[in-house]
């Protein structure tokens, strides 16, 4: 009896530990961990010397293939879910979309269909809801069955996706039923919607005008509102996309009294700032996404609350659209331009380079924000997000000390530009595993349409 594959003279990173352990793989779940086990008892070595063996991240925040603001995301689950491997996700949750007049279930079906065929890494769905009554709040719970267990709502997008309050805590009440989460898109729509108006009745029509008129005031405040529904509603809040330090001081003090309410930030926020719009002619259109990029010094708060325990998650937002022909589309009016950007691929070594090169957080906290607690409240874990025996073997072999500088010109999204061109990041992954498969190594993908699975997620799950 042997082992498919042993990973040896690694580094095993959790969220807790560091040690000197080999991980010996078979029929897709890691069944072994112990110093120098074994290599004749393996078909296949992976020798990870000098390099962290860490879980494959967990990205809880994409939009592939999704029809939004004329267009339509141009990842699609093969493409997008590859650039991921690439990256070290090896499991992302996206959004199913319910539009208006049609069920929960219909939604789910059509991103399940979106997915089947072409995911090649492993997948769930967050449904958003749009359209509320009786009978969509009936489905929630057969949703929760069938391993959907986190909804989205948004608190903006005005006559698209935007529910009002007594929806929101209606669906805040149906989920603390079911141990469902849900996810908040918080900025306050109505507000914003007026002075959009008012800044295109003065001709301001340019990119940065999508940032400006979306202040941190109308983020921090449904943030607060949100919390307060759900603190009404008695049900847990997850915070997606929080850009911005208004908004984080109202988390941070919900959390200090004891509320569960959780947030993600994006690591574009990290990185990027209004200064990101000084760019000739349409360009700062590669740079419109929702919630917009906040002045500089915001960057370092978030990084602190990702330190302190004040944010919980970073996940990517990924949601690309081209910059030829697509966000063109809003060339003479920034309100056209499709709301999102790329980042599905950067993300774990965005994360370790500014954050654990950078020195503000630990390797430990590091896995734990990509990979463990994305894991825990988003009903994966220990399947995945970990490093142990009987999880699956999603392991990223992580070279902690290769650089890299990020472009268009070699990363794998389907996109024609890079938020983060030029940026210069240090550590990234080596060999990526799923299920104890290799997708990605030496820079080859290895991965096909088709493999990736859906993941039946259980409830929500405290941290
Ligand atoms: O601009 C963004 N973030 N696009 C995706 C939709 C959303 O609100 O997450
Ligand atoms: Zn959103
Ligand atoms: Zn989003």
């Amino acid at each position: 009896m042997g082992w498919d594959s042993i990973i040896t003279e690694g580094t095993v990173v959790t969220a807790t530990d560091a040690y000197a352990a080999d991980v010996a793989i078979q029929d897709g779940k890691i069944v072994a961990m112990a110093s120098d086990l074994p290599r004749e008892n393996a078909k296949r070595t992976f020798n990870a010397s000098g390099m962290y063996v860490m879980p494959g991240g967990i990205d809880v925040h994409t939009h592939l293939d999704m029809p939004f603001g004329g267009t339509t995301s141009s990842d699609d689950f093969e493409t997008g879910t590859r650039a991921a491997l690439f990256g070290g996700t090896t499991t992302l949750i996206d959004f199913a979309i319910q539009y208006k007049g049609q069920s929960l279930r219909q939604a789910f079906d059509t991103w399940m269909e979106k997915a089947a065929k072409r995911a090649t890494s492993d997948y769930a769905f967050h449904c958003i809801i749009t359209d509320l009554s009786e009978a969509r709040l009936e489905e929630v719970r057969a949703l929760v069955r069938d391993g959907v267990t986190s909804f989205k709502l948004f608190m903006a997008y005005p006559g698209v996706f935007m529910l009002d309050d007594a929806s929101i805590f209606k669906v805040l009440q149906a989920a603390a039923g079911q141990g469902a989460l849900v996810c908040m898109h918080a900025e306050n729509g109505g507000a914003i919607d007026v002075i959009v108006k008012q800044a295109l009745a003065e001709g301001k029509t340019a990119p940065k005008y999508h940032a400006l008129t979306r202040p941190t005031t109308a983020e921090a405040e449904a943030t607060a509102r949100a919390i307060a529904l759900a603190e009404m509603a008695g049900a847990p809040v997850y915070i997606v996309h929080l850009s911005c330090n208004d908004a984080l001081l109202k988390v941070r003090e919900a959390r200090d009294r004891g509320l569960p309410v959780y947030a993600e930030t994006c690591p574009q926020y990290l990185y990027l700032s209004l200064e990101n719009f000084d760019v000739p002619g349409f360009e700062g259109a590669k740079y419109v996404f929702t919630p917009p990029l906040r002045e500089k010094w915001h960057q370092e708060k978030l990084w602190e609350g990702l330190r302190q325990d004040h944010l919980q998650v970073v996940s990517t937002d990924h949601c690309p659209f081209c910059f030829k022909e697509q966000k063109e589309l809003g060339k003479d009016d920034f309100t056209k331009i499709p709301n999102g950007g790329p980042g599905i691929e950067h993300r774990l070594s965005l994360v370790y380079s500014g954050g654990v090169a950078g020195g503000r957080i630990s390797v430990n906290r590091f896995v734990e924000l990509v990979a463990t607690t994305p894991a825990k409240l988003f009903g994966l874990y220990p399947r995945k997000g970990t490093i142990a025996v009987g999880s699956d073997a999603d392991v990223v072999i992580f070279d902690p000390r290769r650089q890299h500088t990020i472009s268009a010109r070699t990363h794998h999204m389907r996109v024609d530009y890079s938020m983060f061109e030029g940026i210069q990041v240090t550590g990234l992954p080596q060999i990526v595993l799923s299920r104890g498969e290799v997708m990605v190594e030496g820079g080859q993908f290895l991965g096909r349409p088709g493999r990736g699975q859906f993941v039946k997620r259980a409830t929500y799950h405290p941290v």
